[in-house]
């Protein structure tokens, strides 16, 4: 039986989060500039977006500049923030058609007037999809993102809104960008490295995690089906007893 139909077949993420990272590491290997490789990364978002669709995935976060990446030289940057233009003309038919849905999380502060607006348009425009939802994470950080929950909540608790006791998981998941979507159930990260870099740490709390080598431009939806194969031979038990024997 051919793997796609396997993953078909088997229980299905509800919720997929990947980190795609190695852009850079792939255009080198090309020996081209790393805007290269983000060029090629972005349109990959498009690939896999499009088959968890197909497979019927709920959600799908994709990590695409992190609080952290303004570190990077300014024309690093600069590509990466021009990346909207360039969805935009790649979208330009699917966009009424198909039925993704498709969100931001993320600081819209610092993105730009132009990306805030279009950012703005595409939520507006897809609110109604059935299908899919792709939550881009831009301009994203955890550790902001639970501050920012926290501030909130403060706030309601001053204005006698909430009493502190009323607080539970539930109020802070609902003051997260992510309110309203449920947990990571699987987190991949292309490229070999090993950590969350700040993303969706309060989210993943029990998802299964799955690291792959292969740089985010070359990961393929054979390799996307790889990883849905891997997760669905996982035991999750959530603190609990062994499901299988
Ligand atoms: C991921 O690729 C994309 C972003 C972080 C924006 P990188 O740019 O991190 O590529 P490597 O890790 O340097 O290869
Ligand atoms: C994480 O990748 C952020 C994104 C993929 C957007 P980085 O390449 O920035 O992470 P570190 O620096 O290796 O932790
Ligand atoms: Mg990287």
């Amino acid at each position: 039986m051919k793997r796609r139909d396997k993953v078909i077949q088997n229980s299905l993420p509800r919720h997929v989060a990947i980190i795609l990272d190695g852009n850079g590491r792939w255009a080198k290997r090309r020996r081209k500039p790393r805007t290269y490789g983000h060029k090629f990364g972005a349109l990959n978002v498009k690939n896999i977006a499009f088959e968890a669709h197909e497979l019927g995935i709920e959600v799908l976060s994709v990590y695409a500049f992190s609080t952290e990446n303004w570190k990077r030289p300014k024309a690093e940057i600069d590509y990466l923030m021009s990346l909207p233009d360039l969805f935009k003309e790649e979208y330009k038919d699917e966009i009424k058609h198909d039925h993704i849905r498709v969100v931001f999380s993320g600081r819209r502060d610092r993105v730009g007037e132009e990306n805030r607006k279009y950012m703005e348009e595409v939520e507006e425009k897809t609110k109604d999809r059935d299908g899919l939802i792709l939550n881009v994470c831009l301009d994203y950080g955890s550790r902001y993102e639970l501050t920012e929950a926290a501030k909130s909540i403060a706030e309601k608790v001053r204005k006698g809104d909430i009493e502190p006791e009323q607080i539970d998981e539930e109020t802070v998941d609902n003051h997260l960008y992510t309110a309203g979507l449920p947990p990571v159930d699987l987190m991949i990260r292309t490229s070999g490295e090993q950590r969350l870099s700040n993303f969706l740490l309060w989210q993943n709390s029990y998802a299964e995690f799955y690291f792959t080598k292969t740089h985010w431009p070359a990961f393929s939806i054979r390799r996307f089906h790889k990883a849905l194969r891997n997760y669905q031979l996982r035991d999750r038990k959530f603190g609990g007893l062994k499901k299988k024997g």
